[in-house]
């Protein structure tokens, strides 16, 4: 018998690591976050995605969520989007302290600093939980190694589902050791798309067209000499992002190719 499997719920398999929610915190009626104990052997990289799941019924049910919190952290955290219908986030979504969720063992995803040749600035552009694989890098120290300025786009509907985005930044200002890391080298860049209560207005891809994401934050426009991206979001948001990447000149890299700039779809529909 494996170490921890005697205290394993009836039914759940063997080859999964079954692990205990710690915190649950919901943002609106689609949206929350948990937190849940961190495997001993667990190893992944900043930005990575893990199968995750439920018993349902006797039958276990997983879905690919990024891990969002940093690879040093203790325990490991998971933004969340609640589709009332949803084979696994329907009940997902109610989920307390001391339940049981289940986690594959193998890690895996493209949005990862190694997948990035050299530059000096990092664009993470997002929209709703496509935050999730950010909310990991930006608590990275090795991201601030890497690179002088750090971009971090947040796109959504309502200013409501910008909250989680805003709960990072209080935190990482917070934070002993990584405040100090971070500086003013991180610059969050949230926009809403149906909200007219909030002031920074558009989708993204609206925003780099027109060149005032730029203007803003007062960067020159993108150039692949020295800047970098990853994209996370719906399927048409990646392909419209990263045509205008591409515009931009940058190249799309991998793993096994690092280069200009990776995409990873933001998962669970
Ligand atoms: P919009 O309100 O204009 O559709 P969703 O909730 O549909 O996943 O969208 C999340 C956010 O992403 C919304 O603000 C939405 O803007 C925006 N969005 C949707 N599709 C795209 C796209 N192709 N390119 C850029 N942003 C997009």
């Amino acid at each position: 018998v494996a170490p921890g499997a005697e205290n394993k719920p009836a039914g759940i398999p063997d080859n999964v690591y079954a692990e205990t929610v710690l915190a649950v915190e919901h943002y609106t009626d689609h949206l929350f976050r948990f937190r849940m104990t961190r495997p001993a052997g667990f190893r992944f990289r900043s930005g990575e995605f893990a199968m995750i799941g439920l018993m349902v019924g006797d039958k276990p049910i997983y879905r690919a969520y990024s891990i969002a919190s940093p690879a040093w952290d203790e325990e490991l955290e998971f933004f969340s989007i609640k589709v009332p219908d949803g084979p696994l986030t329907s009940h997902l979504q109610k989920i307390k302290p001391g339940d049981t969720v289940l986690m594959r063992k193998k890690p895996t995803g493209t949005l990862v600093l190694d997948a990035l040749t050299p530059g000096k600035r990092l664009y993470m552009f997002s929209t709703g939980t496509g935050i999730a694989p950010f909310a990991s890098l930006i608590r990275d120290p090795e991201t601030y190694e890497k690179f002088d300025e750090v971009i971090l786009t947040h796109t959504c509907r309502e200013v409501a589902e910008l909250k989680y985005g805003f709960d990072l930044m209080e935190e990482i200002r917070n934070h002993e050791f990584l405040s100090e890391i971070v500086g003013d080298k991180l610059k969050p860049y949230p926009t809403v798309t149906r909200d007219p209560s909030y002031p920074n207005q558009g989708r993204i891809t609206d925003l780099i067209e027109s060149g005032k994401l730029f203007t803003d934050l007062g960067v020159p426009p993108l150039d692949p000499a020295t800047d970098r991206g990853m994209i996370c979001g719906s399927t048409e948001m990646l392909k419209d992002t990263k045509a205008l990447l591409e515009a931009a000149g940058l190249t799309e890299g991998a793993n096994s190719q690092p280069a200009e700039f990776v995409i990873e779809r933001a998962f669970v529909g």
